[in-house]
């Protein structure tokens, strides 16, 4: 088996913790358990016993996420090492060699990736920039075959923050349902919309959802390293199988407090904190399109990120190197997306990093590209 290389994931971790303001990220600024506990939990906390638990997760926080969707029990649930790992189990279990896999792109690109490597079949279909990067559902339609198992979306997408609306979030269930598919949506990022609205989960709209989801981007708790798979209990029983070859179990102290930040009104709080930072650095980020017309985005909708495309002439992982090496500001290339003339910057960092790192960059153009 052989891996193609995770630019995206790679890039970042060589450089992410190396510069002074890291606008690669694609989540919302992390909390510290002292902002997010308060100190009777913080005390709590030290009582926790720290043994293996339940290798697909205690039942009370599979109840707690099953509680997130309609008619869900735990057995629909597993609990896994962030939704990196729920995605990587999913592939595993639900796909083989000579599947055909649909992939909606640009996305985050591990389905894609680890599907390649286990010899699947991966067929994209492409989310248009002239559509505000949506897809057009007839090339769904033109892309399935009888070999196709599944489809896979990331809603709310990375890199582009776009959303679909509801009719054509049941137009891709109805597709899906006609051709008797697995439906995939990684909905990591579901939460932070910015106009507060909550996108519907497709785990609530179609038999065959399967649903990756966790603490790391709309709930800003990376470091806690918590996901979830939500879909039907067979397909969630061969991941938990898959489980006991990858990480056995999820930490005993993530998963306590897991399940204190996903009761809805401690969850409704985390959001609200991640809207509204997001919301005052997309006006920030528009009012600095307005100044800098080297740069064009459509503004994302949900999500920690903006996809931006540039005009200069420069190679995008040229540019990103550039801009790190003489301005200390890390951003992510379009070329991990397989889309040079992009770059991807974080807009859930402190307003602070994002003001330095929008002026580093505005200097670098003017400078070089003037
Ligand atoms: C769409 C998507 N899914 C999954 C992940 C993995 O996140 P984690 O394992 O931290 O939950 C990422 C990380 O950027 C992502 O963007």
């Amino acid at each position: 088996m052989k891996f193609q290389e995770f630019t995206l994931e790679r890039i970042q971790s060589l450089y992410e913790n190396t510069v002074e303001h890291n606008l690669s990220d694609s989540g919302v600024h992390p909390y510290t358990l002292r902002e997010l506990l308060n100190p009777e939990q913080l005390s709590s906390l030290l009582d926790v016993e720290l043994g293996y638990g339940w290798t697909n997760g205690g039942t009370e926080l599979r109840q707690s996420v099953a509680n997130l969707y309609k008619n869900r029990t735990p057995d629909d649930v597993i609990i896994t090492n962030g939704s990196a790992e729920a995605n990587f189990l999913l592939v595993m279990s639900v796909l083989n060699p000579g599947d055909d896999l649909i992939v909606f792109v640009p996305n985050y690109l591990q389905m894609w990736g680890w599907a390649k490597a286990l010899g699947v079949n991966v067929v994209e279909v492409q989310l248009r920039e002239e559509l505000g990067w949506l897809p057009d559902m007839d090339e769904l339609h033109a892309a399935i075959t009888p070999r196709t198992k599944m489809i896979t979306i990331c809603h709310p997408n990375n890199p582009t923050g776009s959303l679909l609306d509801e009719a054509a979030m049941t137009e891709l269930v109805d597709i899906a349902r006609a051709h008797d598919l697995y439906l995939h949506a990684d909905e990591v990022y579901r939460g932070s919309e910015l106009d507060g609205h909550e996108t519907a989960t497709f785990a609530d709209l179609y038999d065959k959802a399967i649903v990756t989801a966790g603490l790391s981007k709309a709930l800003a708790l990376p470091g806690l390293r918590i996901g979830w798979l939500v879909g039907p209990a067979d397909v969630i029983y061969t991941c938990w199988q898959a489980k006991d070859y990858t990480s056995i179990t999820t930490s005993a102290i993530s998963e306590y407090v897991a399940n204190i930040v996903i009761q809805p009104e401690k969850r409704a709080e985390v959001l609200n904190r991640s809207r509204t930072l997001l919301n005052a650095n997309v006006d920030l980020l528009s009012g600095w399109l307005k100044e800098n017309n080297q740069y064009s985005c459509h503004l994302p909708k949900a999500g920690g990120m903006a996809f931006m495309r540039y005009a200069m002439p420069i190679n995008s992982t040229k540019l990103i190197h550039e801009i790190r090496e003489k301005r200390s500001i890390m951003l992510l290339p379009g070329d991990v997306y397989g889309l040079d003339g992009y770059i991807r910057i974080g807009i859930g960092a402190p307003i602070e990093h994002l003001r330095v790192g929008l002026k580093e960059l505005s200097d670098y153009t003017k400078n070089n590209f003037a």
